[in-house]
């Protein structure tokens, strides 16, 4: 199977191409990131795939700083939403599936219940409705799409889990915010994932995070005591941490469908996250 990969360098990406060159010769790889194909140029885009005719292309691209969404609005929209649309339309002239990564952000986080494919999606932040733009445009333009939704990623590069790892190098008592609940969601899992679905029919939207749920708080403690630090976390809320943009309060998503079509590997967050601790301290990632 030939798969073009875009955004190869960023989290995702680059679990995703770890993991496919692991079955050896199952997988030719197109691996692409912006300095060689950039989403939103729509003519490179039609080009290099129509050279390439891969069967299915995964968009690993994409703007992901959510607070310089806010005042970044049409850049957001033209990678988010426009580079997908551009990815889609080419995939689907040459016949390939597309498979687009998506968030719990597109929700708007009330209530106390996980969301599930079929709840109505209501984004609360530029980030949220710039991907689901991109969700969008994508049913329209390819019928041979896969939606997935994730949230709260941590793997190679920037993320949460490093940040807070960071901070601890130079202080003992880190503020975070005790109000808004979602699931941290391992790269090693998403990827897993992925993969398996790519090799189906089974076309559409779908939820895929780790099992259980936390606030970023909980997420933090968790954290400190698999790293066996000695950090204090104090709680504080949403209002008191200003940020550009807002986040919803309830990001829990249930991966309903994976589970109805048997294809749920996700493990419960803590178990991930050992896993990324332990290897973390062995190895720079
Ligand atoms: N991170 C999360 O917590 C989270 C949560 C929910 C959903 N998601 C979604 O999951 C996917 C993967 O996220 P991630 O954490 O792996 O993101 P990431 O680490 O920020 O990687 C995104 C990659 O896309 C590249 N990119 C940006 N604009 C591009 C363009 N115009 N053309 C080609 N490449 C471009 C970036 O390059 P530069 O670094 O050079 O800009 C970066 O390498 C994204 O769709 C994201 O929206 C992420």
């Amino acid at each position: 199977m030939r798969i073009l990969i875009t955004g190869c360098k960023g989290q995702l990406g680059l679990e995703l191409i770890r993991q496919l060159n692991l079955s050896k010769g199952v997988y030719e790889l197109i691996e692409t990131d912006i300095h060689n194909l950039d989403i939103t140029d729509q003519s490179a885009v039609l080009c290099l795939i129509d050279a390439v005719k891969p069967d299915a292309i995964i968009n690993c691209a994409a703007y992901t700083n959510v607070d310089n969404c806010e005042t970044d609005e049409a850049n957001a929209f033209l990678v988010n939403a426009i580079g997908a649309r551009n990815l889609s339309v080419a995939a689907f002239k040459v016949g390939a599936k597309i498979l687009q990564i998506s968030t719990d952000y597109v929700f708007k986080g009330e209530g106390n219940i996980p969301k599930k494919e079929y709840d109505a999606i209501s984004p609360i932040n530029c980030y949220g409705r710039s991907k689901a733009m991109g969700e969008r445009l994508i049913r329209e333009t390819n019928p041979r799409h896969f939606i997935v939704r994730t949230a709260w990623l941590y793997g190679q590069g920037k993320n949460f889990v490093r940040t807070m790892l960071e901070l601890a190098k130079q202080r003992d008592e880190i503020s975070v915010v005790n109000d808004q609940f979602g699931t941290p969601t391992s790269t090693v899992d998403l990827a897993r994932c992925i993969t398996e679905l790519l090799s189906t029919e089974g076309y559409g939207t779908y939820h895929a995070t780790c099992e259980g749920e936390c606030s970023w708080h909980d997420f933090a403690v968790k954290i400190f005591e698999l790293s066996g630090m000695n950090i204090r976390v104090n709680g504080i809320t949403s209002e008191q941490l200003i940020r550009p943009a807002q986040r919803p309060k309830y990001a829990v998503l249930d991966n309903f469908m994976l589970k109805v079509c048997g294809l749920n590997t996700f493990r419960y967050w803590e178990e991930s996250l050992e896993e990324y601790i332990n290897i973390k301290s062995n190895v720079q990632i």
